[in-house]
């Protein structure tokens, strides 16, 4: 018998929405519930990705031009689909990516105003068009992330943006999830941690089990 092919989950969120220490969280426990889970994260988790990583996200970095930036992403993004989410998909598992394509349509696209169609183009070839089956949003108000992020001491080139660029962003995202609802969910992640949690969790597992897991 074949194979089934995996699944492919995302997760997308403004800065300081906890989307990272969430995602740890729920990886490990559906991984000890015995689910074929592999989780990593955007830019980076590949040797090389995370070179390209630790150059964009370097406070050092403010010569760098929008489309270096861009095309950056689509570099860590390229070697991240080839040599670790195809090959864990072909074997039927189940990814979970800390952030994928959907941050460049909403970071470079509605943050930097570069367009949707000459960044889908870029999104396109580097990921060969390998796009999630579910994709959630961790939905914050951009100031109380910025907050977040500086009380934790955490702030990146990314972070220094200013509040309106944020807020660009996050309407970018609501705007995505309307132009393909199917694949989206919202989740308010201005409550509190485990609140946060104990939905993603429910919210996972009744795809896990339409999908036949
Ligand atoms: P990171 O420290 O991983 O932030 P977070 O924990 O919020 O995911 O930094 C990643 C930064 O890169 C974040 O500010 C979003 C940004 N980003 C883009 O602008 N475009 C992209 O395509 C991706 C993947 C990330």
């Amino acid at each position: 018998m074949p194979v089934k092919q995996g699944k492919f989950i995302t997760f997308e969120g403004p800065d300081g929405s906890g989307k990272t220490a969430q995602l740890d969280i729920l990886a490990d426990e559906l991984i000890q519930d015995g689910y074929p889970i592999l989780k990593t994260r955007e830019p980076g988790g590949t040797a090389i990705g995370d070179q390209i990583r630790a150059t964009l996200l370097d406070l050092k970095n403010t010569a760098m031009v929008d489309r270096t930036e861009a095309l950056l992403y689509q570099a860590a993004r390229s070697q991240l689909v080839e040599e670790i989410i195809r090959p864990h998909l072909a074997k039927g598992g189940i990814v979970l990516c800390d952030r994928y394509a959907d941050s460049t349509l909403a970071y470079q696209g509605y943050g930097h105003r570069n367009t949707m169609e000459s960044l889908q183009g870029i999104i396109h070839y580097a990921t060969g068009g390998l796009i999630p089956d579910l994709t959630i949003l961790l939905d914050l108000d951009p100031e109380v992330g910025l907050q977040r992020r500086l009380d934790a001491g955490g702030v990146n080139r990314l972070d220094s943006y200013d509040i309106h660029f944020h807020q660009r962003v996050r309407a970018g995202y609501l705007d995505l999830v309307q132009e393909n609802p199917e694949r989206w969910v919202i989740v308010d992640a201005g409550r509190p941690i485990n609140q946060v949690q104990k939905e993603l969790r429910e919210i996972l597992l009744q795809w896990l089990t339409s999908w036949g897991y």
